[in-house]
Order: C-alpha cells, then structure tokens, then sequence
C-alpha cells in the first residue's frame, strides 16, 4: 500500500504505522470531495499568498485559480496551502524584518506536505525572494508566479506611479510645491490598479531576476498583473508544474552558480533595486554560495545599465511589457549571459532565447552601444567606512554628487532622525552628507528602507532635491538621489559607521569605489574603545530568533542556521 512514494503517498505523518497513517489521510482527504482517481495523481502544491493586508497580491486568488486549471488540465491534483504574506506598507517595523520567518515558514510547508512541485505564487518586494530562498532550500520542484506590476495612473494629465512618483511628489511637498490636497488627490492615482510597483522597483527586480534565473516560465516577469496574459501565463505555469513532478529539475539544478551570475547581471544591467542584491546573497546563501563583492563589482563595471525605467530611467514595467518584456534584455545581453543554463522548462536559457518573440522596433530597452547608463545600476564602494562593503545605485544617483566630500550629519539612530531632522536648528548645508547608523539588520532591526533619508526641511524648502546620503539601513528599489546604502559590518555591532562624529569630514567617489571618514586611524581606535553597543537584546519570540542569528547585508540578512552548511563557491563567477 505504501511502496509508491510520490503524491499523496508522500511524506506520511507519523503514527508508527505507515499503512494506518496512508489510511488515514485517504478517509480525511475524501471529506473534501476527492476520490481515489484524484489521489493517485501528481500533486502540485500552490503557495497562496493572498492577504487583506498586501494590496499587491490583490489577483491572486484568480491566479490560484488560472494555476489550478492549468494543473487540472495536465492531470494533476492542484492543493493550494496559505503561507505568511508580507505587504511592504503594513507591516511594522519593517518587512524585511519577517522575510526569513516567511521563507522559513515557506520551506516547512514545501517540505512537510505530500507534493510533488510547487507554484510559488508571490509578488511583493519580500515575498518572492523568501520563496526563492524556501524552494532552494527545501530542493523540491517548484516554479515561481509573480502577481505582475500595477497599471500606472495619471494626475492632471501626467503618467504616474508607485512608488517613483510618490516619492518625488512627497519631496515637492515637503518643499512646499505641493498642497495638501493635491496629495491627497494623488493618492488615488499612484496605485490604480492591483499588482506590484510598476517602475523598476524591488518586485519587478526580483522578478526579471527570477525569470533570468530560470525559475519562471519566459516571458513572466512583466506582464500587467490586470492583463489577460498574466492568467494565461499563470496557466501555463500550472501546466509546467505537472510535468516537474514526474523529471524536475529541482530549484538546486537551476540556480547553480552560473545561473545566479545571470540573475546579477540582469540585475546591474536593469537598473535594478538594491535589494535585488541583498535577496540574491540570501539565496544563493541557501544553496551554498556568497557573493564576491570585487567580483560583482567588476560585471558593473562591464555591464550597462539597458532598460529605461524609472527611477534610472523614464518608464514603466507596462512599457517594457509592451517593448517585449525580458527577451529583448536578455537577447542584448546573450554575450555576457550563460545561455547553457536549465530553466522550469527543462530547456535552457538559450534555447528559449531562440524560442522567444523577435524583437520590434522599440525605445525602453536600449543597446550595448548606446544604453541608459555606461556602468550597472550598483557600484560597490570600499574604505575604512565599509571595510566588507557598502553599494550605491550610482544609476539613479545626481551625477554631480557621485564625487564629493562633505560635513557629516549624524543621526544616532531612526528615532534620532525622525526628531531631529526637520528642526529649524538643525546645522546642516546642502553639500553635507547626511548619515544614518544603527539602521542596520540588527540595530533597527529589520534593516529597514531608511537609507534614502529625506532631505531636512531647512534645505528642502530652499530647493534642495539631493545630497549625499549614507547609512546601514536599505532603501526603496523605487527610490533615486545619491544614497549609500548596506555599510557593513552595520554600526549596531561596531561597524564604523559608530566611529562617526557630526562635523568629521567624508569622501565619496564613486568612480574611484572609493568611501572614506578623514580621521586618523589613532583618533577612530580612541572613538571604538570608548564606544559602547547599543541595547539590540531581545527577550522572545521571532525577535529573539532573528536579533540572535541575522547575518548582515552583504550575506543577505538570512538567519545564520538557514544558510547552506557548507560553502560551494562564489558567484558571480
Ligand atoms: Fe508591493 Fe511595491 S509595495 S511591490
């Protein structure tokens, strides 16, 4: 009775009686409708993330169902599960901070259920690296789903939307160009349909990353989440689950490292979110792998940044939809990719290049030759205010800024900032360079989206639209302006960034990699030992677990025990 062990035989709970337990399960499932024909099938598991508190996986109850049909359709029995959902405005103190209890949760449910393949369906920003991260690690096939980016809106005659343009109208705001009634006006204009952030944000990050990686059917990274091609792709996706039950390959078989060298030069080649790089550590983490920062570092350098989206750029993800959605950025990019590597489609990258629609004349993704920014998006500083790194998105930075040396604003921590930033008293000028520290994975904690620190009141008001800005913190993929982010080792453990004092003098340059605090390295050794950790200590809970075990940025903020026990390598290769 129990020799086949796939589908519903799978993974038995546990009475000492196998046959009792197989028993069991049967006399259960059968209250729900099934008969035995069903039983034997495949079973494709199908992670439902829907939640009353993530606008952006407002469609995916009807993307459940379109995964069903497809599943149905090649003879499989869909069983659909919910799984923790994080929607990055509602939760406190900040997403990032449960993104590993998500993935955690996540791997559990893959790894402890009877199913044979899995559809991860996500979108959000934290969402899909923490399925990502789940399904390398749990090694089970499984594709993933993305709910797809929102439609933009328009305001008094001008296109817009999240969160780009929220950011640049709530900066005219705070300089006083923008009543606070238009704001309210905008708010039904930036997010007007259901779906994720629709300029190259984080969740569009992770999703052309994601379909680059091969672990997405082609072509499914941009489709609108409000367009039809985004059910019939999600179909599609129920239909290729069926067949990964039977021959895989596992998620271990397509993110191998040359993969993952892919999914980072999409990265730098997209424009896209610095996030992107703190999910891909996380989940190449999981499969045994840690970024070498030099190496990444050089592919920027050799890697322009091609696809004309906002904040690098000028459009939104239903543009690069329209100019043919990833392939013709991977079509660019074939010389400097791995096509050799195996998809959810059992083909290779290559081979669904060549599969892929022909290119039409269009003016989002740019060429080589003649590309939006020479560099990739991210550039990876060094120096003694980062001695394991610190990365600028220098693509959505003011070109003026990227070599500067300035006055530095301190700011002890978030709570610090958010008193004392607006004061009129306040002594700052615009070429100071405002830092933020304690922002960090464990001093926040979360590491939350702070690093793009507004820009104070004082000199808001005065016209001032950038400066420099530096912290341990992350920011919004959809953010821009001259932004250091993910210092590491993060202040809260003694990083440098503690060493800080208002008034010393910093330099950054970006061409140079270079980022530097102007203090002798005599007076930084006095400052570190009469410097004295903050109180990061929690009692209990999920707190407890991620303050005692969160790694820092540049290994992805994962949870020390969730990482691979043993390293295989770096990447990029
Ligand atoms: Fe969900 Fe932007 S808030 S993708």
């Amino acid at each position: 009775m129990t020799n086949q062990k796939t589908g519903f035989r799978r993974r038995l709970a546990n009475y000492g009686d196998a046959d009792f337990s197989l028993y069991l399960r049967k006399a259960f499932a059968k209250s729900m409708g099934y008969r035995d024909s069903d039983l034997a099938k495949p079973i494709v598991g199908i992670a439902n993330t829907y939640s009353g508190f993530v606008s952006c996986h407002g469609t995916v109850p009807e993307l459940v169902k379109a995964v069903s049909d497809g599943v149905t359709a090649a003879g499989g029995l869909p069983l659909e599960f919910p799984t923790i959902s994080l929607g990055e405005s509602f939760v406190t103190p900040t997403s990032m901070y449960f993104r590993n209890l998500m993935a955690l949760e996540t791997e559990e449910m893959i790894s402890g259920q009877p199913l044979d393949a899995v559809v991860l369906v996500g979108g959000c920003d934290k969402t899909v690296p923490a399925q990502l991260m789940a399904a390398a690690s749990a090694d089970v096939p499984a594709i993933q789903l993305v709910t797809g980016p929102m439609m933009t809106g328009s305001h008094r005659g001008e296109q817009l939307g999240a969160c780009t343009d929220c950011r640049r109208y709530w900066a005219a705001h705070r300089r006083g160009e923008v009543s606070a009634e238009e704001i309210d006006e905008i708010t039904g204009q930036l997010c007007p349909t259901a779906g994720t952030c629709m300029v190259m944000g984080t969740a569009s990050t992770m999703a052309c990353m994601t379909e680059a990686m091969g672990m997405m059917l082609p072509g499914g990274a941009a489709i609108p989440a409000v367009n039809a091609d985004r059910l019939r792709h999600a179909r599609e996706t129920g239909r290729q689950a069926v067949t990964l039950c039977a021959s895989g390959p596992k998620p271990s078989e397509i993110m191998t490292d040359a993969a993952l060298t892919n999914a980072l030069r999409v990265l730098l080649a997209i424009g896209g979110s610095t996030n992107g790089l703190v999910h891909l550590a996380a989940i190449a983490g999981r499969l045994g792998f840690n970024i070498d920062y030099a190496r990444l570092d050089q592919l920027s350098r050799e890697t322009p940044v091609l696809v004309d989206l906002k904040p690098s750029g000028a459009h939104y993800m239903e543009d690069l939809e329209r100019a043919g959605g990833m392939a013709p950025v991977l079509r660019e990019l074939a010389p400097l990719l791995d096509l050799d590597c195996l998809t959810v489609t059992g083909r290779t990258l290559g081979e669904e290049l060549a599969d892929a629609p022909q290119a039409w004349p269009q003016d989002v993704v740019k060429t080589r030759s003649e590309p939006v920014f020479p560099e990739g998006g991210i550039a990876v500083l060094r120096g003694n205010l980062a001695p394991d790194g610190a990365i600028i998105k220098q693509s959505a930075a003011s070109p003026e800024l990227l070599r500067h040396e300035g006055r530095a604003v301190v700011f002890d921590s978030l709570k610090d900032m958010a008193a004392r930033i607006d004061a009129p008293d306040l002594d700052v000028e615009p070429e100071d360079i405002l830092v933020l520290r304690n922002a960090g994975p464990k001093g926040a904690p979360g590491m939350p989206e702070a690093g793009y620190l507004p820009i104070p009141k004082k000199l808001a008001l005065r016209g001032i639209k950038d400066m420099v800005r530096l912290s341990d913190a992350r920011m919004s993929g959809t953010a821009f302006g001259t932004v250091v982010l993910h210092a590491v080792p993060e202040a809260a453990i003694g990083g440098p960034l503690a060493l800080i004092k208002s008034g010393d003098r910093i330099r950054l340059d970006v061409a140079e990699r270079e980022l530097q605090l102007l203090v002798s390295d005599e007076e930084l050794a006095a400052r570190r030992a009469a410097w004295s950790p903050p109180d990061i200590e929690a009692e209990r809970g999920w707190a407890k677990l991620y303050i005692d075990h969160v790694e820092q940025a540049d290994r992805g903020c994962d949870l020390d025990f969730l990482t691979a026990p043993e390293r295989r390598g770096t990447v990029p290769l």
